[in-house]
């Protein structure tokens, strides 16, 4: 399906995505507008594990690829 990262790319907006949304990197970390924060379903825990890893890790913080 589509995701945050997918989007992206569909409209030319630069985000990485290292592995391709496998959950096996953390170079699609965004930071969630926080007013859409609460909108959004909880990560999972595998993406939870992922964020762990990812360098500035805030509180908005998610996987763009795993943002549908
Ligand atoms: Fe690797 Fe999102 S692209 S976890």
């Amino acid at each position: 399906g589509d995701n945050v990262m997918f989007l992206a790319h569909r409209y030319d907006i630069e985000m990485e995505g290292a592995c391709e949304a496998s959950l096996a990197c953390s170079t699609c970390h965004v930071y969630v507008d926080p007013a859409f924060q609460n909108k959004l379903p909880e990560p999972l825990e595998e993406e939870d594990d992922m964020l762990d890893m990812a360098p500035a890790l805030k509180d908005n913080s998610r996987l763009g690829c795993q943002i549908v």
